[in-house]
């Protein structure tokens, strides 16, 4: 998944929208882009939606933290509409992940789904309890968990502190720190890792640079949260052409036998021979 974008489950307007997006996937919200009493109208809209599609292969639904009072209605509501997952925000370590495991199970065993079938995309940096067990999230790693994503407002919420982000767009270093520990614990548990939102949706240039600086970094996608942000993403997070021949070089370099090859004066061993397999079957 390179792009998944954000539409807020209560917007008629945003929800017809969302289809003819390039996005690779949705997240229907009923979280954080939805004002409580609009909640049960969200739930609604939400099931009304995904029940009107015969292929929910790209359809995600972000549901409210343990914590809220509002997941298990959203469970209840979201499990029958059979999405390919949940997003789940504001995870405060491996024990959230492992109860939202058990209501799924339950709920999948009531509709007839297979067991084990919606998947989790965890949001594993938006409280500091979470910040401090990346290790146990990874060593316990759920199995529903297929992609991890982070983000750094609700973290800085949960701080009292101020913006994120430096007066130039930077990441403040707690921030960064949280950022890197997404990606270390993405590939502990090899799975697909999501890059936060860049909120500045009017700004294509800064966007398709921190998307560039993303891929370069690790991450496998990004989080959209405007349908002019996803072609942008998708593109950024495609091998290019050149990049796919170097890689069919590497590979080929090392069908001599060596463990080590020189392409163009330059040595190659065998961890770039698995990054050239990895960014093929990409
Ligand atoms: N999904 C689907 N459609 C969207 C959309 C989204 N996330 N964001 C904007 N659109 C639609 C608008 O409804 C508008 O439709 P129209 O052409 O039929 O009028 C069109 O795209 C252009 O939108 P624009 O006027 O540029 O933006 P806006 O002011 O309507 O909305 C935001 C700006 C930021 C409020 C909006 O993009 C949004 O709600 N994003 C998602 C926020 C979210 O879910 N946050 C939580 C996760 S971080
Ligand atoms: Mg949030």
């Amino acid at each position: 998944m390179r792009s998944i974008l954000f539409v807020p489950a209560d917007s008629e307007k945003k929800l017809s929208k969302a289809a003819g997006t390039p996005a690779d996937a949705l997240v229907l919200d009923l979280e954080d882009a939805v004002l409580p009493d609009r909640k049960p109208q969200a739930r609604l809209m939400m099931r009304e939606y995904l029940g009107a599609l015969s292929d929910r292969s790209r359809m995600w639904v972000r549901v409210n933290d343990l914590t809220s009072g509002e997941i298990l209605r959203d469970l209840a509501q979201t499990v029958p509409a059979r999405p390919a997952g949940i997003l789940l925000p504001k995870i405060r370590g491996p024990e959230d992940v492992a109860v939202v495991g058990h209501y799924l199970d339950a709920l999948e065993s009531e509709h007839g789904l297979e067991p084990g079938q919606i998947r989790v995309m965890a949001i594993v940096t938006e409280t500091p309890a979470a910040m401090l067990r990346m290790g146990e999230i990874a060593k316990q790693a759920h199995p529903r968990i297929s992609h991890v994503a982070w983000g750094g407002e609700d973290l800085s919420s949960a701080l009292g502190a101020g913006d994120p982000r430096t007066p130039e767009g930077a990441w403040r270093p707690m921030y960064e720190y949280a950022r890197n520990q997404c990606l270390l614990l993405g590939h502990a548990m090899s799975v697909e890792v999501m890059d936060t939102v860049y909120v500045n949706f009017k700004d294509p240039e800064g966007l398709k640079k921190s998307c560039a600086q993303s891929r370069y970094d690790g991450f496998t996608g990004r989080i959209a949260i405007h349908p002019d942000q996803c072609a942008a993403i998708n593109e950024a997070f495609t091998p290019s052409a050149e990049e796919r021949a170097m890689a069919q070089r590497i590979i080929d370099a090392f069908q001599s036998g060596a463990g080590a090859v020189s392409i163009d004066g330059k040595m190659y061993d065998i961890p770039h021979l698995k990054a050239a397999r990895r960014l093929l079957a990409s």
